[in-house]
């Protein structure tokens, strides 16, 4: 049945192909990548007759790299492997491997020797998808390398790149690497990856806005006070300090993933449900953000890092103290900001998005504060302050839910704050497919709607550039510490000035609220 709806759901085929991932031994690879790949599998979405070709600088065979894959699937998809162990036999059938040095020009050619031979043999067309599993400073040099072999060209099949994040440094590096890109691939061609937009409850807070007809009407300046963009993180920086310590919060969250969450709950209804429309809207916001000058950055932004701290008598360690950073670093591992977007939908309303490591919880959440009745009949009355908000769950829990004020049963009219939620786990008969296996199957038929286009990763660059140089050029803008398991620092309340705002605590499940 969940097939079925997937399949004819489905706008095109997919046709048959070759998955070609650079740095299959990697990190994201075993994690994400496969096992992504082996559920596309299980659900029979994937082509009859496909490949997928792993490579690395790792010399080693077929059986050998087998055998990874093997492994990787019994850590990162323990449970499928277990329901389905003949499977798994069957889907290693398709995984093959060949050593490329990626910073070795003439790796490309054996390369493409290798994917002549394996398309011959298997009867594959040469329609290729190559996934840049490998740090950002390789993307440049592998496009180079697969279009001075013609491994780009599309005269015996259709060719795409997916490239992680962090698409670029800068603004200017983005422009660049764009640019590399461009020279043999056309736009149709590359496929920005943005997980959060691959995560099924983003993509419902589109379906909220634009399937019914009760929250489109409020959902603006007129009825909207504030919106809260939270995405906290229980979690450090573990083992990628040294990435980490070069990108800081404000590249690794909120340039690409918060902004695109900011993009779908802001934009305007798409005149039609097609890739390039859509994308339209959500580049405008993005165009729209009130940019953040140097000057103002201290008052809009707050940063923060994270100190060592005791929690529950077991030491928690600083970021400074984490692997692959630098001792005095001042990279931030929190920020929180106000942001707002030059538009006529939301002219003057706040939005405010915070993000961080080492906080209480997981916790992916976008809150409408709605603005209060106009005339506060029951004001005296009220139980807990009556707020009328519409929370937007992404993680955990996912779902929707809003919250206003009700009669407390009895004489008189006591009113009390209640909550009406949806758990969106009630409408998945299975489990909720992970962000990468919608993702990969999306570009596997050609469908970008869910990928970052140029302008929209040049005008999140555009946006964040200004508050990065400001902070690397004006050591007077403060860095704040903070201890593990707290909110992040204490002045990131200061963003809602002399009123008595406060950021909204996220409960960890709508059940507890
Ligand atoms: C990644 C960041 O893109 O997103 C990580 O590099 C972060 O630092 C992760 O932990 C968060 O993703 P999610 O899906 O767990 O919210």
């Amino acid at each position: 049945m969940e097939e079925t709806i997937k399949k004819s759901a489905r706008k095109n085929p997919v046709e048959s192909q070759i998955l070609v991932i650079f740095g299959s031994n990697g990190d994201l690879s075993r994690r994400k990548l496969l096992p992504a790949v082996f559920q596309l599998y299980l659900d029979n979405l994937l082509s009859e007759n496909f490949a997928i070709v792993g490579t690395g600088s790792q010399e080693k065979d077929e059986v050998a790299n087998r055998i990874d894959v093997a492994s990787a699937l019994l850590e990162f998809a323990k449970s499928r492997t277990e329901e389905f162990p003949e499977k798994m036999q069957d889907f290693l059938q398709h995984v093959y491997y060949q050593k490329v040095n990626n910073q070795a020009e003439e790796d490309f050619g054996v390369l493409k020797t290798y994917i002549d031979n394996l398309s011959a043999k298997l009867a594959i067309p040469k329609n290729i998808i190559y996934y840049f599993s490998i740090p950002p400073f390789l993307y440049e040099v592998v496009a180079a390398h697969l279009i001075k072999h013609g491994l780009n060209t599309e005269t015996d099949g259709w060719k795409r790149i997916i490239v992680e994040k962090p698409f670029g440094y800068s603004y200017d590096t983005a422009i660049d690497l764009d640019t590399k890109l461009r020279s043999g691939f056309n736009e149709d061609q590359i496929y920005r990856i943005d997980h959060y937009l691959g995560k099924e409850t983003v993509q419902n807070i589109m379906v909220t806005r634009f399937s019914n007809g009760f929250f489109e009407p409020i959902w603006n300046r007129k009825y909207v006070d504030r919106i809260e963009i939270t995405a906290s993180e229980k979690i450090g920086v573990g083992n990628r300090g040294g990435y980490y310590d070069s990108s800081g919060a404000m590249r690794d969250m909120i340039q690409n993933h918060l902004l695109q969450v900011l993009a779908v709950v802001a934009m305007e209804p798409p005149s039609i449900f097609e890739s390039e429309s859509i994308r339209n809207e959500s580049v405008k916001v993005l165009q729209s953000l009130r940019p953040i000058k140097s000057t103002e950055v201290a008052e809009n932004v707050v940063r923060g890092q994270y100190i060592e701290t005791y929690v529950d008598d077991q030491v928690q360690k600083g970021y400074r103290q984490e692997k692959d950073v630098t001792p005095n670093s001042r990279t931030e591992t929190f920020v929180a900001m106000r942001v707002f977007i030059d538009n006529w939908r939301w002219n003057d309303i706040p939005f405010y998005i915070r993000t961080g490591k080492q906080l209480p919880a997981h916790v992916t959440e976008v809150v409408i504060h709605l603005k209060p009745a106009p005339h506060q009949l029951f004001k005296q009355r009220c139980v807990a302050q009556s707020t009328n908000m519409i929370i937007l769950r992404i993680h955990p829990d996912a779902g929707v839910a809003v919250d206003f004020g009700m009669k407390i049963p009895g004489a008189g009219y006591k009113v009390q704050n209640v909550n009406m939620a949806f758990h969106y786990s009630d409408l998945a008969q299975n489990k909720i497919s992970e962000a990468y296996e919608r993702l990969l199957l999306d570009c596997m038929i050609g469908d970008s709607t869910l990928y970052a286009r140029a302008d929209a990763v040049k005008a999140s660059w555009k946006f964040v550039d200004p508050i990065i140089q400001a902070w690397k050029n004006n050591p007077e803008i403060p860095l704040y510490f903070y201890e593990c398991n707290t909110w992040g620092p204490k002045e990131a309340s200061n963003l809602f000035g002399h009123s008595d705002l406060k950021w909204r605590p996220p409960f960890k499940k709508f059940k507890d609220e």
